[in-house]
C-alpha cells in the first residue's frame, strides 16, 4: 500500500468541519478522534457528528475510539460510515470478538496501544487485525510533543508484522510533523496521523504532500 497520510481533525475548526476536511483532498484517510472524557480527559464527538462528516467528504474516515467501552460502541461508527475503526486494547474487553465484528461488517479492524502498552502480549491477535496503531503521545490532546521512547516499539511491531506476512498497516499517531516523521518511517511505520502539523499549516494539503514525500524518502533511503 505504501505510505499513507491521515490528518486528524482534532485541531481543525469544529465549527466548520465540512470546510476543514475539504482543505485536505490529498489525504488518504481522515482521522477522527472520538473521546469520551473517561478513557481520556477530553471530550469530542459521537457517532451522529461522525455520520455528518462522512457525508461531507469522499475521503474515507478512520474513527480512533478513545472511549471506555469500545465493545459496545464501535459498531455505531461503522453505521456512521467509517471504513476503519481503531479501538484501544487497554479498553476492549473482548478484542478478538470486536476485531471480528468489525471485519465481518467490511471495515478495517485496527488496534491501538498507548505508549506504555507493549505489543508482545498481543502477537497472537495480529491475524485478526488490519492495522496496529502505536501511539506516540499519551492519548487525549493534539499538539503534544512526540515521544521518542516509542521508536523501539515501532521497530518491534514492524518485525512482528513481517513475521505474520507483512500485510498489516503500522500507524503512528501523536506529534507527527516534518521534524519527526522520518524517524517513524525509518522505524517501520507506514500510516501517519498528523493533526496540528497539518491544520496549523497555511496550506494543509501541501503539508500532507510534504509529509508523504519525507516519509517516502526516509523509507527508500
Ligand atoms: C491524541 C490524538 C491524536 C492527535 C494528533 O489523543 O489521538 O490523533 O490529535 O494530533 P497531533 O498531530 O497534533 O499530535
Ligand atoms: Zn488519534
Amino acid at each position: 500500500m505504501g505510505i499513507q497520510i491521515t490528518p486528524s481533525i482534532l485541531n481543525a475548526d469544529f465549527a466548520h468541519l465540512g470546510e476543514e476536511v475539504a482543505r485536505i483532498p490529498g489525504a488518504d484517510w481522515v482521522h477522527v478522534d472520538v473521546m469520551d472524557n473517561h478513557f481520556v480527559p477530553n471530550l469530542t464527538f459521537g457517532p451522529t457528528m461522525v455520520e455528518a462528516l462522512s457525508r461531507a467528504t469522499s475521503v474515507p474516515l478512520d474513527a480512533h475510539l478513545m472511549i471506555e467501552d469500545p465493545d459496545r460502541e464501535a459498531m455505531a461508527y461503522v453505521e456512521a460510515g467509517c471504513r476503519s475503526v481503531t479501538f484501544h486494547v487497554e479498553a476492549a474487553k473482548a478484542p478478538v470478538r470486536l476485531a471480528r465484528q468489525l471485519r465481518s461488517a467490511g471495515v478495517r479492524a485496527s488496534m491501538a496501544l498507548k505508549p506504555a502498552t507493549p505489543i508482545e502480549p498481543y502477537e497472537d491477535l495480529l491475524p485478526e487485525l488490519d492495522t496496529v496503531l502505536v501511539m506516540t503521545v499519551e492519548p487525549g490532546f493534539g499538539g503534544q510533543p512526540f515521544l521518542d521512547l516509542c521508536l523501539p516499539k515501532i521497530r518491534r511491531t514492524r518485525a512482528l508484522i513481517e513475521r505474520h506476512g507483512g500485510q498489516i498497516w503500522l500507524q503512528v499517531d501523536g506529534g507527527i510533523s516534518p521534524q519527526t516523521i522520518e524517524r517513524c518511517a525509518e522505524a517501520g511505520a507506514d500510516v501517519f496521523v498528523a493533526g496540528s502539523a497539518v491544520y496549523s499549516a497555511e496550506n494543509p494539503d501541501a503539508m500532507v504532500t510534504h509529509l508523504r514525500a519525507l516519509a517516502e524518502a526516509a523509507c527508500s533511503g
